[in-house]
């Protein structure tokens, strides 16, 4: 007899899936896995164990009629095509007000457009970003939620089940209407690639200005992680420093091509925030890094046609003191853009995102978590309307704390010629940010003088154009 009565249904059976799935049975409630591949359905009911709890098919039919009623269905496909693919294979079998859940890094907007589509057979349809990779999704990931306030009800209990916990709470929270889901998703993608960018330059910085080995900057970095740096990126870098190559000599970091590969989130963040008028220079710099790595050979080539002077070095210890305050710095810009983004983005799209509320989902769980979470979250909690993290008290502090070092490792690149674009950025983002006075009058005027295009003024009311020439 088949059991009809499985709680939650999973469709994509990859690593992700797998994992996903398993955690779900791991807190009390049946699942049921699809897959098209005959060996993904096997490992997973081979892992899974008792198959009452955990079961799996490779037949779309006896999937969806092995789920209870509402169905609840998440998909974790790759983004794309995919995803409509499998929503119009799901369809035929479905019952009005059953809900499917798309886990996927989608595209906001390929979300709204499949919700109403959805709506328009009576099918719930929401996107849910998670986050953690495949570690998070067996044992909690950090999981975003968006669309139907009453569809999420439905799989609340099984969410907040699964997800990673920080002092007890889980870390899933209802982000707002529509696609507000993924689009915070791709924003925690987009500070993650900022992130990334800026734990990679400091590693360079002190490669070459401290000439610290790979044992040295394990224990750099492991030190960092138990400051104000604490974070899962730079826990997870100290770790990659030492990891020795199992196919030659030395460490397996020093063998790694280059050439940093994307499957386009933290592009679409830059992109959308362009769209919405939102300034995110270190997270644009850190796309722009991935696709400068990826011109190896002409890197290669530029390399020869410019000589570079000898790097001044600094004293290892008073390098890695302004390191680790200087990557704060940068660390905090980088949430910062993120967060005013979301703070547009809301307004724009009507979101009605809590940003409190998100960044204590990111506390555990997701690839940026971090201890300053901790502290964002209070700033956003005690003042919902804060216009920029740089305006909170106690953001102003760490910045005055940290802002120097933060300028002299910018001098200390730029002579030196090492590439820090994600702390220049940082430094120049703040610097224009907290700049009472821009040089952009000369723009207006410009624009004025060849286009015609008119400019306001500060002494004065109104819209002006004057005849240049
Ligand atoms: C996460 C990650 C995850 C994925 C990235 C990788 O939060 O778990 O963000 O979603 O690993 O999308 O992105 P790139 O391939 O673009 O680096």
């Amino acid at each position: 007899m088949q059991n009809t009565t499985y709680d939650f249904g999973l469709v994509g059976l990859g690593v992700m899936g797998r994992n996903f799935i398993l955690n779900v049975a791991d807190h009390d409630y049946t699942a049921f896995g699809y897959d098209l591949d005959p060996e993904k359905v096997s490992a997973l009911i081979k892992e899974g164990g008792d198959k009452a709890r955990v079961n799996a098919s490779g037949d779309i039919s006896s999937f969806v009629t092995s789920l209870s009623l509402p169905r609840k269905i998440m998909l974790l496909v790759p983004a794309g095509k995919i995803v409509d693919a499998v929503i119009e294979s799901l369809l035929p079998y479905l019952s009005p007000d059953d809900i499917i859940i798309d886990g996927g890094n989608s595209f906001f907007t390929d979300t709204d457009r499949r919700e109403a589509y959805l709506q328009s057979k009576g099918i719930h349809f929401f996107g849910a970003g998670v986050s953690g990779g495949a570690e998070g999704a067996r044992k909690g990931p950090s999981i975003m939620p968006g669309g139907s306030r009453a569809a999420y009800k439905e799989v609340q209990p099984i969410f907040e089940a699964v997800a990673a916990k920080f002092n007890n709470e889980p870390c899933v929270a209802y982000m707002g209407p529509k696609s507000a889901g993924n689009y915070v998703k791709m924003v925690h993608n987009g500070i993650e690639y900022g992130l990334m960018q800026l734990t990679s330059e400091f590693y360079d910085l002190l490669q070459k200005g401290g000439q610290l080995n790979n044992n040295e900057l394990h224990k750099v970095y492991t030190e960092w992680n138990k400051g104000d740096l604490q974070s899962f990126l730079v826990e997870i870098s100290a770790k990659i420093f030492e990891k020795k190559d199992n196919l030659g000599q030395g460490q397996l970091v020093d063998k790694i091509l280059d050439k940093a590969k994307q499957k386009g989130t933290g592009k679409w963040t830059s992109q959308n925030a362009m769209d919405i008028g939102i300034p995110i220079p270190t997270i644009d710099i850190a796309v722009s890094m991935r696709e400068i790595s990826a011109l190896k050979q002409e890197r290669v080539l530029a390399s020869k046609k410019y000589e570079r002077r000898t790097i001044d070095l600094e004293k290892k210890q008073i390098l890695i003191e302004k390191a680790e305050k200087a990557m704060f710095f940068a660390f905090i810009i980088t949430y910062a853009q993120g967060m005013h983004q979301l703070r547009e983005a809301s307004r724009e799209y009507g979101y009605e995102l809590r940003l409190a509320s998100i960044a204590k989902i990111w506390r555990a769980g997701c690839i940026i978590r971090a201890s300053l979470l901790e502290d964002i979250a209070k700033a956003f909690e005690e003042d919902k309307d804060l216009a920029n993290l740089l305006l909170a008290p106690s953001f102003v502090l760490k910045i005055q704390d940290s802002v120097g070092a933060a300028r002299e490792l910018v001098a200390y690149a730029a002579e030196n010629g090492i590439p820090m674009p994600g702390l220049f950025n940082s430094l120049s983002y703040f610097d224009a940010y907290t700049s009472e006075r821009l040089p952009l009058n000369l723009v207006q005027a410009q624009r004025d003088y060849f286009g015609s295009h008119t400019y306001e003024r500060t002494d004065r009311e109104g819209i002006f154009h004057t005849d240049w020439s």
